[in-house]
């Protein structure tokens, strides 16, 4: 995202240095604007180091050094965090005698504020005409959390949380071509006891299958995320259901099939699994131990045995060897309506890492090749893929 971050003079402002450094960490461009006195809180230079980005204030300004209106065509999204009432009260009316200020002003994209004050701050009537009137003047309001404030009072005014404010400023920039569909996204590795303290699993991070439900419900779908132990939060928006084994992986996934329009199938499933768990700590006796391994439900293939013809169902393919090759005989054994090879022998791709590279295969064309990129991306190059040949199939 090329994001607008303006930060005004509330105590909160100290909040922004980790707001910024999270989006540098995703790569997102962004430019600071500050009001004089939020300078008195942090300092320009800690934005501009933290988040290594230009960082302008009135100075700038009246040196004629920068316009906000370029400033304003630049971006994509302009987000005011923390903003305060003064902050609110200007742009509510109209004012302009500030950078910031001025650059609202100026701002055709999408707008965020995030109000963060004292409570008696916040629910003073003319505040509240003020965040309606600028609700009504189009500016997305994230909603102050309660707890305790900075000034010791207990109430509604708490500066929200910074993943929070990054999903709703994408939320607000994603268009919404997945509105009114169900998705439902398996993720994560399964877990199989061999006793009550061990267990057979697999190096699946669970990441591939975290964005694409995050993107999915982006995007504009209600999406149920059933996930094995992974350790990532859970996306917002997504409803997430916990699971261990392959067994309460399939039940899950059968219980939440009928509703489903998509369904995407990301978790590294145990193909086999102990014929008998033991009850009790297996102890260490002799110099083997074997352990006789039966097979797992295929909850894909069970999947794509009740599948509607409505419903369209995507596969992964983890391979080591004849990537192509072998996803597509999965393709065509589970008669799935896309599958996603990805070769897991690779270090720089694949389990546990940020990156993938993959091939999409589906009836639609011949295998097409994604370059490695973020998993992000992938999501996404994979969800635009669903939605047009989804278009197609009706
Ligand atoms: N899958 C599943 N249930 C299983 C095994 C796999 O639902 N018991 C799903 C995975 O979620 C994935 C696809 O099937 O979408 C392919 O998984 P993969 O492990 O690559 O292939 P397998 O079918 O298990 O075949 P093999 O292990 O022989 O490569």
């Amino acid at each position: 995202m090329k994001v607008l971050l303006a930060v005004t003079g509330g105590i909160a402002a100290y909040k922004a240095v980790e707001l910024i450094s999270m989006m540098r960490k995703r790569k997102d461009e962004v430019k600071v604007l500050m009001t004089e006195s939020a300078m008195k809180f942090v300092s320009p230079l800690t934005f501009s180091a933290v988040g290594n980005a230009e960082v302008y204030t009135d100075e700038f300004e009246y040196r004629g050094l920068i316009s906000h209106t370029g400033l304003s065509s630049w971006a994509e999204i302009m987000v005011i965090a923390p903003a305060t009432a003064n902050t609110m009260a200007k742009i509510a009316n109209g004012m302009a005698d500030n950078v910031v200020v001025a650059s609202a002003l100026a701002f055709e994209g999408p707008k965020m504020l995030v109000p963060s004050m004292n409570v008696r701050m916040y629910e003073n009537q003319v505040t509240q005409d003020n965040l309606r009137k600028l609700s009504n003047y189009g500016w997305t309001i994230v909603e102050p959390e309660s707890g305790h404030l900075a000034d010791g009072e207990v109430g509604k005014g708490r500066y929200p949380d910074n993943a929070k404010i990054i999903f709703e400023m994408e939320n607000l920039i994603t268009k919404k071509d997945m509105d009114g569909l169900n998705v439902l996204v398996t993720a994560g590795p399964t877990r199989e006891a061999i006793d009550p303290v061990r267990y057979i699993s697999n190096r699946s991070s669970g990441k591939m299958g975290y964005e694409i439900a995050e993107m999915a419900a982006l995007r504009g779908a209600k999406v149920d995320l059933i996930s094995g132990p992974v350790n990532m939060p859970t996306p917002f928006k997504v409803k997430k259901h916990d699971v261990e084994s392959v067994r309460e992986m399939a039940e899950k996934a059968l219980d939440l099939l009928e509703n489903a329009d998509v369904i995407v199938m990301t978790a590294a499933v145990s193909d086999y699994k102990p014929e008998k768990p033991s009850d009790q700590k297996i102890k260490k006796i002799g110099d083997e131990l074997n352990l006789k391994l039966i097979k797992t439900t295929d909850i894909l293939l069970e999947i794509s045995k009740r599948k509607r013809p409505d419903q369209f169902v995507v596969g992964f393919a983890a391979e080591t060897q004849n990537l192509v090759e072998n996803a597509k005989h999965k393709f065509e054994s589970k008669s799935l309506d896309m599958i996603v090879a990805n070769d897991v022998s690779r270090k720089d791709i694949g389990f546990e890492s940020d990156y993938d590279e993959v091939f999409i295969i589906s009836k639609a064309s011949e295998p097409v090749h994604i370059e490695r990129m973020t998993k992000r991306e992938i999501a996404n190059a994979l969800l635009d893929m669903i939605v047009t040949q989804r278009s197609r199939k009706f």
